[in-house]
């Protein structure tokens, strides 16, 4: 009992007992009351984490739920730090990496960071869903600098990875982690009495928060940071429910992308079937027509009327035809039909065709066929357009005048056998960047190419005839187109020494 100065006073042993029992029955009572009062500070408290956790259940969004956690740590009405940071641990890579922040950076800016934010009249959920968003923009800095930091999970490696490796939060007095270490970006954003706090699911530690009080400087107690960890518990729960949810959202979609690829392509194949049907129906007249074109071209006085007609009809014809080839080779609709076939006929049809082209730049043709291997079982039509493109890329790639063309047919009398094909020219060669490319769909150096040629060429020959195809270029000096065909492709029995062309049907 304090003494006041004034009159001792003298008690009767009488007194002295109904005062001790006075004070027993004060203590009591004093101690109720603080049990009391803090079964009603716990009450609240609960309660608190009742309604936050509510709040983080209503969304599932991760990014979100970052915030409202972030955001319940710090407000007010909240668990009233001044700053908190949120790392995500990879435990892949073995790091903790910086996820988000909310708070000041720096002391002097706390009046500004907080004033401008006014809770006043709002529920818990309005407060963290607002204070949330004016996070989001007031705490730019901080975040910034927390998106940048990663820090290995190692023993020895500071406050950060033990909180992880120990699974237990740890209050931190004047931090001043290794020089240069990745914790001292901590350091750098005023962190020096803080505390951190494992966040804890499934028995897998997903990440971590770190709060300090910068502005108030108040010291954090064991039971606040007992209470955190309540809360981080359930945080933690519900982010892993939330990663799981983005997961199989992630799958979900993967999967809707797949079914929409597969009616896609198998609507594409409808389709390719279809227009490949008539490009085929309507190829065969246009030859025709085309042929009939130069030839009247030929026959009229070149410099007429008429003639230059036939030659607009027949360079259109050459067009269509070409587009409705590149069509059927690309939908790959076009069904490869194998019969016996004159290989080099095909060869001088197809220099019939490119006639004019041929010889209006004197580029002479070299001819070497080998008669063994007239008779091929391939796809006439597709041999065709095989042959006209590689030599019309040839006739292309000679620029000048007088170049030369040469076409070799050979039965191979290697171990693997089959029949060598060679288309050469001594035209601008390609550059090996260049020859790296020139079999891709759409790779041109032309301006008025498609870029297809090539493509469908090795279509014809790699994947409906089985056979391989290479090319040889030197830049400035020209390039060989070099092809193999199976010995499946040597029409049978012949190739045994059977020399000239069959005599049979076909
Ligand atoms: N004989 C060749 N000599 C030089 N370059 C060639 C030769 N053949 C092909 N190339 C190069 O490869 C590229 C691709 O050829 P591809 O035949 O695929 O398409 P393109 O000829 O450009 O177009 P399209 O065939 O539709 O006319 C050409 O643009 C050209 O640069
Ligand atoms: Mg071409």
């Amino acid at each position: 009992m304090p003494e006041d100065g004034g009159e001792p006073i003298s008690f009767e042993e009488e007194d002295a007992g109904l005062v001790t029992i006075i004070a027993n029955q004060a203590a009591m009572a004093i101690e109720n009351a603080r049990l009391y009062a803090e079964k009603d500070a716990r009450i609240s408290e609960l309660q608190l984490l009742l309604e936050i956790s509510n709040i983080m259940r209503g969304t599932l969004d991760f990014e979100s739920l970052l915030y409202i956690i972030l955001t319940s740590v710090t407000m007010s009405q909240g668990f009233g730090f001044n700053r908190a940071l949120l790392f995500l641990h990879d435990e892949k890579s073995g790091t903790l990496k910086g996820e988000m922040a909310v708070g000041p950076l720096r002391a002097a800016d706390a009046s500004r960071h907080w004033h401008s934010f006014t809770p006043k009249g709002k529920t818990l959920q309005e407060v963290v869903l607002e204070y949330g968003k004016f996070n989001r923009e007031a705490g730019f800095e901080i975040d910034m600098l927390v998106k940048k930091m990663s820090v290995p999970v190692k023993p020895d490696k500071g406050a950060l990875a033990r909180t992880v490796l120990e699974r237990t939060s740890f209050n931190v007095a004047d931090y001043s982690p290794a020089e240069g270490g990745e914790e001292s970006a901590l350091s750098a954003m005023g962190f020096s009495t803080f505390a951190t706090v494992p966040l804890i699911a499934r028995e897998k530690v997903v990440g971590i928060m770190v709060v300090d009080n910068l502005v108030t400087r108040a010291p954090i107690t064991d039971e606040q940071l007992e209470f955190v960890q309540l809360f981080a518990n359930q945080a933690a729960s519900v982010l892993e429910t939330s990663r799981l949810y983005k997961n199989i959202e992630q799958a979900n979609r993967r999967l809707v992308d797949a079914r929409e690829l597969l009616v896609r392509s198998r609507t594409l194949a409808t389709l390719g079937e279809f227009s490949a049907g008539i490009a085929h129906e309507l190829r065969n007249p246009l030859v025709s027509i085309g042929g009939f074109a130069r030839r009247l071209a030929r026959k009229l006085p070149p410099d007429s009327e008429e003639a230059r007609h036939a030659r607009i009809i027949f360079n259109e014809v050459e067009g269509m035809e070409k587009i409705l080839s590149q069509i059927l080779e690309f939908v790959g609709g076009a069904k490869t039909e194998t019969q016996q076939v004159d290989i080099i006929g095909v060869f001088e049809q197809v220099f019939v065709l490119l006639h004019d082209a041929i010889n209006s730049k004197n580029i002479s043709l070299q001819t070497d066929f080998d008669e063994r291997a007239r008779t091929l079982l391939v796809d006439e039509v597709q041999m065709r357009q095989l042959f006209i493109n590689l030599i019309k890329n040839a006739v292309e790639a000679m620029k000048g005048e007088g170049g030369s063309l040469r076409v070799k047919t050979t039965l191979m009398e290697t171990e693997e056998g089959g029949v060598g094909l060679e288309i050469s020219d001594t035209g601008v060669g390609i550059s090996s960047e260049d020859l790296e490319h020139v079999f891709d769909p759409f790779f041109t150096r032309k301006s008025s190419g498609t870029g297809l040629g090539l493509s469908v060429c090795a279509r014809i020959v790699e994947g409906n005839h089985g056979g391989k195809m290479f090319i040889d270029s030197r830049k400035g000096e020209g390039t060989s187109v070099l092809i193999w065909l199976p010995p499946e492709t040597l029409a049978g029995g012949e190739s045994g020494g059977g020399r000239g062309p069959l005599s049979g049907n076909g």
